[in-house]
């Protein structure tokens, strides 16, 4: 059978980094509060101008030169965000571009936190059935749809790109091993846009009222994340005949770090086992899970064939966990 393997991770984040203390001086909030309640302490935040694309960019460019790869390989590319640059062209056709990947195809998709778990899953289903490269590209410049007069979401969100090559392989000790995601759009008054879309087409009224920005009941979606990121941590994990101690890292989305102790401590995880930076970006949404995967690559806290979970929740409801074998195994 053929596998999707991930054989390569990068990352970007933009240089400007937002403190708890300079968001002290933009709304009724104090350090000790965030860091108390999220865990966050700082998060970057895109130069003016910088977009979703600039910043994939950026990450599929060191990409490319670390996996030795020609853009000219490249099969599809396929964006999860809730930040294109615009709403079309996709962000995935502005990236072909800007990169010269002449003989790829791709899109953008839209799961929120969730989004680069569905992009991963949707590429890997591309290599299965014949793509050789496929690059997959979690991105959120969530400092495009923050009010920075809120102190209940400003806080709370961050920028950044994260992208992965998928490659097939013949080796079953390899690649991603099982999934298990899922939607609920009964959650979708929980945590949307109010307008810009087609419901609400912007207007000088639905600008006057705030309406472009990330609205969130936060406590239902608190609920909610604490206990669906958990049980689908632990359940694929009992799928797949696995224990906590199987796998070398988990890697859940970082919306909060009260969500991610819950989720460990139900799927058995010691602390050693969880990747946390939280602390560093805040929840960059789409780019979360690459962030991540590439901090434990770099900084070598995986090998080559280490099992790795990932692990979301966010807007929709969407939510879930992959299951995977870090690193190339055997060229399929
Ligand atoms: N600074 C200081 N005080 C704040 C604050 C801030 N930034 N934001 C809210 N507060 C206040 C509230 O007004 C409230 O005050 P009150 O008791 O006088 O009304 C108090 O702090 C508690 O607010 P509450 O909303 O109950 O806090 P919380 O512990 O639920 O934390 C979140 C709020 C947003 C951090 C938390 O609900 C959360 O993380 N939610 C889920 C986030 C998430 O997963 N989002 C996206 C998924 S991708």
């Amino acid at each position: 059978m053929i596998r999707a393997a991930i054989t390569g991770v990068a990352s970007y984040v933009p240089e400007k980094i937002l403190t708890n203390f300079d968001l002290e001086k933009l709304v009724d909030t104090n350090d000790e509060w965030i860091v108390s309640r999220t865990g966050i302490r700082e998060r970057h935040v895109a130069a003016d101008g910088e977009a979703s694309s600039d910043m994939s960019v950026q990450a599929v460019n060191k990409l490319l030169l670390e996996t030795g790869t020609k853009a000219e390989e490249i099969d599809a590319i396929i964006v999860a965000t809730v930040t294109p640059d615009m709403l079309f062209p996709s962000t995935a056709a502005l990236i072909q571009h800007k990169i010269g990947a002449t003989k790829a195809w791709g899109y953008d998709l839209s799961g929120a936190c969730s989004g680069f778990l569905f992009a991963l899953k949707s590429g890997g289903s591309l290599i299965q059935t014949g793509h050789k490269k496929v690059i997959v590209v979690g991105v959120d410049t969530m400092s495009s749809i923050l009010d920075y007069t809120d102190r209940n979401t400003c806080i709370l969100f961050g920028d950044g790109a994260g992208a992965v090559l998928l490659e097939p392989t013949e080796d079953e000790n390899y690649g991603i091993i099982d999934d298990l995601l899922f939607i609920d759009g009964s959650g979708a008054d929980a945590l949307h846009m109010k307008a810009g879309g087609s419901r609400k087409p912007a207007t000088h009224a639905t600008i006057d009222a705030r309406e472009h920005y990330i609205w969130q009941d936060g406590k239902s979606v608190f609920k909610r994340a604490s206990t669906d990121m958990a049980e689908v941590s632990a359940a694929i994990l009992k799928k797949n005949n696995f224990n906590s101690e199987d796998v070398a890292i988990f890697i859940p989305h970082q919306a909060n770090k009260r969500i991610i102790d819950m989720a460990a401590r139900k799927a058995g995880f010691r602390d050693e086992q969880v990747l946390i930076n939280i602390d560093k970006y805040g929840n960059t949404t789409a780019a979360t899970l690459p962030l991540g995967l590439d901090e434990v690559v770099k900084e070598k806290r995986i090998k080559d064939g280490d099992l790795v979970l990932l692990a979301a929740f966010g807007a929709g409801y969407t939510w879930g966990s992959i299951l995977l074998r870090y690193g190339p195994g055997k060229k399929g």
